[in-house]
């Protein structure tokens, strides 16, 4: 596992100069109404539950409503079904929310039309609604290395939508991850169930290189941002501690999850080949623009912005919690309570 120290650091563009004190443990500010895009997914869910553990009131905005039925026990989190792209709804939703958070994101789209409607067109959907409706603060997710001049497109539509929210009247902040770890993330989750099932693992992109940080730090800091002014206006890349290869974490994922096998790093020619193939699966694992993100280092440049107060969880520390092979059949057992058998 490369640990490089000296890379292995997080930045905010702009953070305040120094650490005040935890932000969960400052006065707890008023709750708020906030007005969720994107908050079914994988980070979605973690957002979600701390705003309602911190008492705020949540409305979710979901394409399908049975993919946030998580969510749905809650309290104070009401989940609706609407098209988040029809203004009406937005500004429907939108109105007497104090703030709005946006997660939405796609990993594998059709083309540069694609990318842009989730990640630029939507933003400015949601900027118009929220100042329609009064909203004041908006807080984006975007991605760390997303720019302008990025190689792949969704890089580039990321860097529009940063480009959307920073340009509007809004209290934004924006924040700027490296690759997410947690218990449901597709990442590391990924590779273990395909060392479940395959001999060989073959790897593409195999020596691009990643900083994760833990979805649990992730969701702190945006709730966080909410409730201190002191985030307006800034950019946050969030990382964690190490710096490590894919091929590393792959490596990794197998080990923690009792799955002994080859990993066999492909090169630049034979990675492109291999996700041109992926490509045509209904749910690709991996597309050519998903290897053009790799060959920006998803790594920090600065330390994890000292005004969240906290200290980013190393991945070994919390992934053999849902990796390892006890955990697994604890989840399965929990199944069999929950199925009476
Ligand atoms: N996970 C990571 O490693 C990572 C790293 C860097 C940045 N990010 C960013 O963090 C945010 C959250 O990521 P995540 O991992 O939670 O993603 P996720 O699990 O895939 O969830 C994304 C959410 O976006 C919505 N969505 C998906 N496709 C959409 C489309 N075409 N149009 C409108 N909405 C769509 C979905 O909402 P519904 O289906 O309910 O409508 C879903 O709840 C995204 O902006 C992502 O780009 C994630």
């Amino acid at each position: 596992m490369s640990a490089a120290a000296g890379v292995s650091v997080a930045s905010s563009s702009a953070a305040p100069a120094a650490a005040r004190w935890p932000l969960d443990e400052r006065i707890e500010p008023a709750p708020q109404r906030v007005l969720v895009v994107g908050g079914s997914g994988f980070v979605g869910r973690h957002v979600v539950a701390r705003l309602a553990a911190a008492g705020h009131a949540v409305t979710v905005i979901t394409r399908r409503r049975a993919r946030a039925r998580h969510l749905i026990l809650l309290p104070t989190v009401s989940v609706v079904e609407g098209n988040p792209y029809d203004p009406a709804v937005l500004t429907r939703h939108a109105a007497g929310a104090t703030a709005a958070i946006n997660l939405v994101g796609v990993l594998h789209a059709h083309g540069r039309q694609g990318f842009m409607l989730a990640h630029s067109e939507l933003p400015k959907l949601l900027v118009a609604a929220c100042t329609e409706a009064g909203i004041p603060r908006l807080v984006h997710m975007s991605a760390l290395c997303a720019s302008s001049d990025a190689p792949s497109q969704y890089l580039r539509s990321k860097a529009a939508g940063e480009e959307v929210v920073t340009a509007s009247p809004l209290a934004w902040t924006v924040f700027r991850p490296s690759v997410i770890f947690g218990r449901e993330d597709r990442f590391l989750n990924l590779f273990a169930e395909l060392g479940r099932r395959l001999p060989v693992m073959v790897v593409a992109g195999a020596r691009a290189r990643f900083q994760p940080v833990f979805v649990g730090d992730v969701a702190q800091c945006i709730v966080a941002a909410l409730a201190d002014d002191a985030t307006i206006g800034q950019r946050y890349d969030l990382c964690g501690p190490v710096v490590y290869t894919l091929c590393d974490l792959v490596r990794y994922a197998l080990r923690t999850a009792g799955f002994e096998r080859p990993v066999i790093a492909l090169g630049p020619t034979a990675s492109r080949l291999q996700a041109r193939v992926m490509e045509w699966l209904p749910r690709p694992l991996l597309t050519r623009d998903n290897l053009r993100s790799m060959e920006r280092d998803s790594v920090c440049d600065c330390p994890f912005p000292a005004l969240f107060g906290l200290a980013p969880t190393a991945l070994e520390a919390v992934a053999p919690d849902w990796l390892a092979p006890a955990a697994r059949v604890s989840r399965f057992d929990a199944y069999r309570i929950r199925s009476g058998r």
